[in-house]
């Protein structure tokens, strides 16, 4: 009896460890984190890319599109990639802007926040411009003009969109890397709650002409921009040293520059992502053989680098191309590939059995450590913020922490003052001298939090 269902257990255990995919490798794909499931989509991994070698990865969809099944714990030797139920009959394969063209850009959004956004490049115009999947169902959508209003939205899968807080996809149009050049500059706003669009024209248009960068999300609701590539094909010069602050609240940008002895050098094919506490930038750089380093971490609150203490088992190869996300604890990072000798591209990290995908325990800020388990009831650190966070909640507790600031304050004067005159009155000392008294802590607080609300109102601009 015991038997039995012992040889069933492992006969199911079978079933699905078999149901497992075995993806490709890639570069510049999309990858999207929706619920429990890492989503991911599109790229290549031949670097002579034609027609015929797009439509052999064609022919199997679930290469084309799955996920990374993040609801279970799992050891990176042995990923959870997972098949879409009914993929191979739905996923419209021929609605998608060809990888040859620039591909797509992908993120999620939608009422429910359920629906993966598929931005299509502007080169064949009997596309429909947006393609949506409903990862509640399953089912696709075309939107073409008058599904959507305004600018008609430009993809491509060497830009990063960011989703903001609210269902606004924020995509910067940079340049054409294909003829011909009908893109220069900007950023496409997308409201995917009802599919209305703008591109808006800005000062730092010349600045943000790069591809290939990374862009992070702030719980304010400004995303940092940093890194990528011109249309020389060359990193961006002090890529990392200034970094542009675009303020979704206002649509507005700002230069930054930042200061410490860690700075990246200029590139491009990076990866970055928000800390759990909410200001810290960690990026995921491929200098690996240049200096053995690969992260690196961005103070927000003062804009200074600095080297981060890692322990693990770090990976071994260079990557670039790759993508992050953050899962529970986890720093995720899927696929990517070195720079082989001359340009091809190189995946050798799977003959050394190093996995597609790298985590990066992310939680204790002064200790991040490579792993190879992911465990989806992690301990989160008690100081992460929460990524909700609306900026005008953001504001209001800074509000709410001015006024708590400014009654402790004075209260503690007050307090100061009688302790005063009572030791003037008891010592009778002829004269006070106020600077012999300590300045009290809650004065200090109140400096500093007024500090922080005059950064945070952005009345620097
Ligand atoms: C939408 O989903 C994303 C990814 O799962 C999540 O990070 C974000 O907080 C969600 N936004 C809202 C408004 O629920
Ligand atoms: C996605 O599908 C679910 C289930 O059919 C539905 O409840 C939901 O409204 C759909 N989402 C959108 C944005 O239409
Ligand atoms: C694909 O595009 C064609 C038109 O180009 C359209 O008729 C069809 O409905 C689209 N399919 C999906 C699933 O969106
Ligand atoms: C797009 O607009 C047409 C015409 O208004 C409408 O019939 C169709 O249902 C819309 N499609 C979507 C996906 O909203
Ligand atoms: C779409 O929604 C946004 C925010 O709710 C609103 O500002 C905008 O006017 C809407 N656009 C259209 C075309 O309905
Ligand atoms: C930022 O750096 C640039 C170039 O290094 C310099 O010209 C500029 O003055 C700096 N801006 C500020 C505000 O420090
Ligand atoms: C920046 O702020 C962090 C605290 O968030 C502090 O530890 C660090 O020393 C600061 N760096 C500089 C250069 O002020
Ligand atoms: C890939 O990189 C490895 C070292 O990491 C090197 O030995 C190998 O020759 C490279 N392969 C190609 C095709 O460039
Ligand atoms: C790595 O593995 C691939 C596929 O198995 C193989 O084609 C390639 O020759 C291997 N490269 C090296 C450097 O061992
Ligand atoms: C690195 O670890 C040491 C020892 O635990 C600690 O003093 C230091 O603050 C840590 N550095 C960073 C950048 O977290
Ligand atoms: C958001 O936070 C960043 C980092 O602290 C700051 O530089 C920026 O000015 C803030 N943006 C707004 C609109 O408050």
């Amino acid at each position: 009896m015991f038997n039995f269902r012992l040889l069933l257990l492992l006969q199911i255990l079978t079933i699905v460890k078999s149901q497992f995919l075995k993806p490709s490798v890639r570069v510049l794909h999309s990858s999207i984190l929706v619920d429990k499931k890492l989503y991911i989509f599109g790229g290549f991994r031949d670097i002579s890319l034609s027609d015929t070698i797009e439509s052999i990865y064609n022919q199997i969809p679930d290469d084309r599109f799955f996920y990374l099944d993040v609801s279970n714990s799992f050891y990176t030797s042995n990923l959870p990639w997972t098949a879409i139920p009914d993929n191979e009959k739905n996923l419209p394969l021929n609605n998608f802007s060809s990888v040859l063209s620039g591909g797509v850009a992908a993120s999620y959004g939608g009422k429910k926040n359920d629906t993966i956004y598929f931005i299509n490049n502007e080169h064949d115009k009997t596309l429909p411009p947006v393609l949506t999947f409903n990862t509640s169902d399953h089912s696709w959508n075309s939107l073409f003009q008058p599904n959507i209003t305004g600018d008609i939205p430009i993809g491509s899968n060497q830009m990063k969109p960011i989703t903001d807080y609210n269902g606004k996809i924020y995509l910067l149009a940079g340049f054409s890397f294909t003829t011909p050049q009908n893109r220069n500059g900007g950023m496409f706003i997308f409201d995917t709650t009802n599919s209305s669009c703008v591109l808006k024209y800005d000062r730092f248009i010349t600045n943000m002409l790069r591809v290939e960068y990374s862009a992070t999300l702030l719980p304010n609701g400004t995303i940092v921009y940093m890194g990528g590539k011109g249309s020389d094909g060359k990193p961006i010069v002090d890529g990392f040293r200034m970094v542009y602050l675009y303020n979704t609240i206002d649509n507005d940008w700002k230069s930054q520059n930042t200061s410490g002895d860690h700075i990246p050098n200029d590139a491009y094919g990076i990866s970055s992502v928000l800390g759990l506490d909410g200001f810290r930038i960690i990026v995921f750089d491929v200098d690996v053989d240049i200096d053995n380093k690969m992260l690196y971490v961005l103070d927000t609150t003062n804009f200074t680098w600095y080297e981060p203490n890692v322990s693990g088992t770090k990976p071994t190869k260079k990557r670039f191309d790759h993508t992050a996300n953050v899962i529970g604890r986890y720093m995720v990072i899927a696929f990517g590939s070195g720079v082989g000798s001359g340009t091809n591209f190189n995946f050798t990290y799977r003959n050394i059995s190093e996995s597609d995908v790298l985590l990066l325990d992310i939680g204790d800020p002064s200790n991040y450590v490579w792993t190879t388990y992911f465990d989806p009831d992690a301990v989160m650190p008690s100081q992460s913020s929460p990524p909700q966070a609306s900026s005008t909640q953001y504001n209001n507790k800074n509000k709410i922490r001015i006024i708590i600031g400014v009654v402790f304050g004075v209260l503690g004067i007050i307090c100061i003052t009688s302790l005063s005159i009572f030791i003037f009155i008891k010592r009778r000392k002829k004269l006070l001298n106020e600077t012999t008294f300590p300045i009290p802590d809650n004065g200090e607080n109140v400096k500093s939090d007024l500090e922080i609300s005059s950064r945070a109102s952005g009345s620097s601009y």
